[in-house]
């Protein structure tokens, strides 16, 4: 069952039934200041960090589900309705929700009353927009009152969901002419507040939470929206909100438009008051002042559309399947600037509190990001490379308001810092830009101990030689990638976190999920040493990197598969004698990429017995069998419930791996078949069953041992959203950057006749046609370049501003 349905022209998803099964959002703001919208209006908004700077409160896992949000409610006569349907939750005569690139609108009528509603953040500016439109459908005059409605949280989240005992004294607010003014704790430490604000005269407001609603109500039944009548309110203390009063009338066929702000300001600390006790407004007055009438909002909303528009041309494709065009040139790419600029921070599912910026998670974003503003990209290397240690170990997360790490879950997890190696070769790789690697980046956040990022890569790749275990393969730490195989931990008390606990000390438990991550990225690193001409160096690491390939094949390989790891004790995991948890993926993914024992067929082999025993309908799970009870060697893996999460759940992230993997042996057929299993697009006609957002991925689908098989979790901030789009453009599609050029070595599935790219790299766009006359999955027969042959499969750079030609034809 459907819900809605794509509109590719415009880039946006229809949601036609307000009653989806789970609220499906979208992110509103591109930089500094952002908005999570619900299809039926729900969500809040935070100005750069979720956690410390929370303008609007939210509460997660409440009942019903997704209540609170920024609200409108429309009275006309006796009846009470909402355009986003929630929170009245009236039956409406129509209902659209369209979500689209970086905006949301709502679009819905009743008794003759259309109401329109365009919400959005213009670029570079720290305030959301909503623009609503009521309009008269019916023949007679219609006499409106319309209430907005939004709830201000006390700024630190955290703080703001628990400190009850002082949060309930603390709030104020400022009211004048048609603004709202939040001004918790400005008098004391902070230099910023927030306001709410209508382009037009009111008519009358409320800014106390009980008084508004009513202390036994919820949103649905608010008192004075049933009186039809304002109380005129200033919150003391308590919950301040803010609602602004204004009474329409209009005509038959005519309509009216209202513009709201919801803005945020910082003032320097010698500037804070216009007088005793009254915050300086003239900022927010500016602001008001930039958005104040119909056509400037029009504008920005353009604005807006240009950009995405230039951001989505930089690659495009036609393959003459329409679900994967839309996941490439829209969806996918869209979410891959959201995993960028939110990690896994903030969404329904991350409350904004847990946790900040990943170190693993970031690097990792970036390689589905960095076409598009490789800016930004750069900067982001290194404010992750600036919580690295000196050793080469680092903070898991770190807050993005601050930029500095999390003390509180601290490091240890030893993948992290070979993810490092992959985001800047891909930038550098994007770019061509090599200078990043002389810039001075700091370690520990100390200026002082501030060395070329070239360091950091380089501390990073001796990170894993200093620190291997018994086999000679890479410690574990805490725990790789995946967060829940804690083979330290050892934890019998149920308040203990897995992933900071480590009761035991860590020289004994490797992972060969590392070691293949290893290989990949230091094979890398030596590519990009010897390309940087520090051939010694070079030299030095290929043979660690030797070892590597050495040691999986001698102790990594369990006859049909790759080992997942070795516990504490030294015994296997992910082995065949195991009695669960006999495979896993994550090793088959990375020692296939890694093309470790390609010779000899053990690449192939692995990807048999993935097919074997963890693909199923709905995609890869990660290991099977799943955990049916507690290990308290193997830690938190075993404490979900079989085929959820990390136990048997398909988390997606690591579905692409196996993609790439698949295509180091040709197979493009199996490579495309396991993308279309996660692929959203594809899963939009079990919308029921898979519960979450039809356009972008989310972290897991329940496996194959699970109670309800297909149904997901957790969308939105995935290392998903940018692997996948890795794996589709770069080793399907395989149009792939490298430092010299452009290299193209599509597999695709062999029933394709071919496909087209437009990829701008480095200042040109290359227009690709790939013809597939045979029928064959991998294989470049001829490569024409502006009419001529080109030798091999990497075209090199050619000149910028313009559009180059280039006809692929596959074939052996
Ligand atoms: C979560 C984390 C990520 C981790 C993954 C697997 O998605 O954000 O860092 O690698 O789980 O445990
Ligand atoms: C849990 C989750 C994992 C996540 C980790 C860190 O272990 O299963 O996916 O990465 O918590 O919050």
């Amino acid at each position: 069952m459907k819900y809605g349905h794509f509109d590719d022209a415009n880039r946006e998803y229809v949601i036609t039934n307000p009653k989806t099964p789970y609220p499906w959002i979208n992110y509103l703001g591109n930089e500094d200041f952002f908005s999570l919208t619900s299809n039926t209006g729900g969500g809040y908004t935070f100005y750069k960090d979720a956690k410390f700077r929370r303008l609007t409160r939210y509460r997660y896992n409440n009942v019903p589900v997704d209540d609170g949000g920024k609200y409108f409610y429309i009275k006309d006569g006796d009846t009470v309705w909402s355009p986003g349907w929630k929170p009245m939750k009236t039956d409406l005569d129509s209902y659209e929700c369209r979500h689209g690139m970086s905006y949301t609108k709502f679009k819905s009528a009743k008794n003759g009353v259309q109401a329109q509603i365009l919400q959005f953040i213009p670029l570079g500016f720290w305030g959301e927009i909503q623009k609503v439109s009521l309009k008269n459908t019916s023949s007679e005059v219609k006499k409106l009152k319309l209430f907005s409605f939004i709830e201000f949280a006390l700024w630190n989240a955290e703080d703001d969901m628990t400190n009850f005992q002082r949060n309930f004294n603390t709030g104020e607010v400022e009211i004048q002419d048609s603004v709202i003014y939040h001004k918790t704790e400005f008098k004391e430490r902070r230099n910023h507040y927030s306001f709410y604000s209508v382009n037009q005269p009111i008519q009358g407001f409320d800014t106390d939470r009980e008084s508004f609603l009513g202390l036994y109500n919820g949103f649905d039944n608010p008192d004075v929206v049933n009186a039809g009548k304002p109380k005129n309110t200033e919150a003391h203390g308590w919950s301040p909100i803010a609602s602004h009063y204004i009474e329409v009338e209009l005509q038959p066929g005519e309509s009216k438009e209202f513009i709201y702000m919801l803005g945020y300001v910082e003032v320097d600390a010698d500037n804070k008051w216009e007088s005793k006790s009254v915050i300086n407004k003239k900022p927010a007055k500016a602001m008001i002042a930039k958005f104040d009438t119909v056509e400037k909002v029009d504008a920005a909303y353009n604005d807006l559309k240009a950009y995405w528009d230039n951001l989505l041309g930089k690659i495009n494709i036609q393959s003459g399947e329409e679900k994967l065009d839309r996941m490439v040139n829209i969806w996918n790419q869209y979410q891959c600037m959201v995993t960028f600029n939110m990690s896994r921070s903030a969404s329904f599912f991350e409350s904004g509190i847990g946790r900040g910026m990943g170190f693993r998670d970031s690097n990792q974003d970036l390689i589905g990001f960095v076409h598009q503003i490789p800016e930004r990209a750069r900067e982001r290397i290194f404010d992750i490379a600036s919580t690295q240690f000196e050793d080469g170990s680092c903070y898991h997360q770190y807050q993005p308001l601050t930029k500095k790490g999390n003390a509180a879950i601290g490091g240890d997890f030893n993948d992290d810092p070979l993810w490092l190696i992959l985001s800047t070769s891909e930038y550098i790789k994007e770019t061509g830009d090599f200078s990043l690697l002389d810039e001075m980046v700091p370690f520990d956040n100390d200026a002082s101990r501030a060395k070329p990022h070239f360091d950091h890569l380089k501390a990073s790749f001796y990170h894993v030689v200093n620190n291997l275990g018994p086999h000679k393969l890479p410690l574990i730490g805490r725990a790789d990638w995946n967060d829940c195989l804690n083979l330290n931990c050892f934890s019998n008390d149920p308040n203990e976190s897995f992933q900071t606990t480590g009761n035991k000390k860590g020289d004994t438990a490797e992972s060969l999920m590392i070691a293949g991550l290893f290989v990949v990225y230091g094979k890398e690193y030596v590519k990009l040493c010897n390309r940087i001409g520090k051939n010694e160096e070079a030299a030095e690491a290929e043979v660690h990197v030797n070892n590597m390939i050495e040691a999986v094949k001698s102790h990594g390989w369990d006859g049909d598969w790759y080992l997942r790891a070795y516990d504490y004790y030294g015994k296997k995991i992910g082995s065949n004698e195991n009695e669960e948890g006999k495979i896993f993926i994550e090793s088959q993914g990375w020692c296939t990429m890694a093309e470790i024992g390609k010779e000899e067929g053990l690449v192939e082999k692995s990807l048999n017995s993935v097919k074997e025993h963890l693909d199923c309908e709905y995609g890869i799970v990660l290991n099977s069998p799943a955990f049916t009870k507690y290990y308290i060697e193997y830690g938190e893996i075993s404490t979900y419930p079989a085929g959820y999460k990390e136990n048997g759940g398909i988390f997606c992230h690591n579905n692409p791996w196996i993609m790439i993997g698949e295509t180091m042996i040709g197979r493009g057929d199996a490579a495309y078949d396991y993308y279309t299993k996660i692929a959203p697009s594809f899963l939009e006609e079990i919308s029921e069953l898979h519960k979450v957002e039809p356009y972008v991925y989310c972290q897991m689908i329940a496996g194959k041992e699970a109670f309800k098989p297909g149904e997901a979790k957790n969308s939105w901030l995935s290392g998903t959203a940018s692997w996948n789009f890795y794996a589709i453009t770069q080793y399907i599609l395989g149009v792939k950057p490298d430092y010299d050029g452009l290299s193209i070595n599509p597999c695709i599935p062999s029933k394709w006749d071919g496909f087209k790219m437009t990829r701008e790299f480095r200042g040109a766009t290359y227009s690709i046609e790939v013809l597939n006359p045979d029928h064959i999955s991998k294989g470049v027969k001829q490569l024409i370049v502006n009419g001529e042959i080109v030798n091999g499969t990497v075209i090199p750079i050619l000149e910028k501003g313009k559009t180059h030609t280039v006809k692929v034809v596959m074939g052996k």
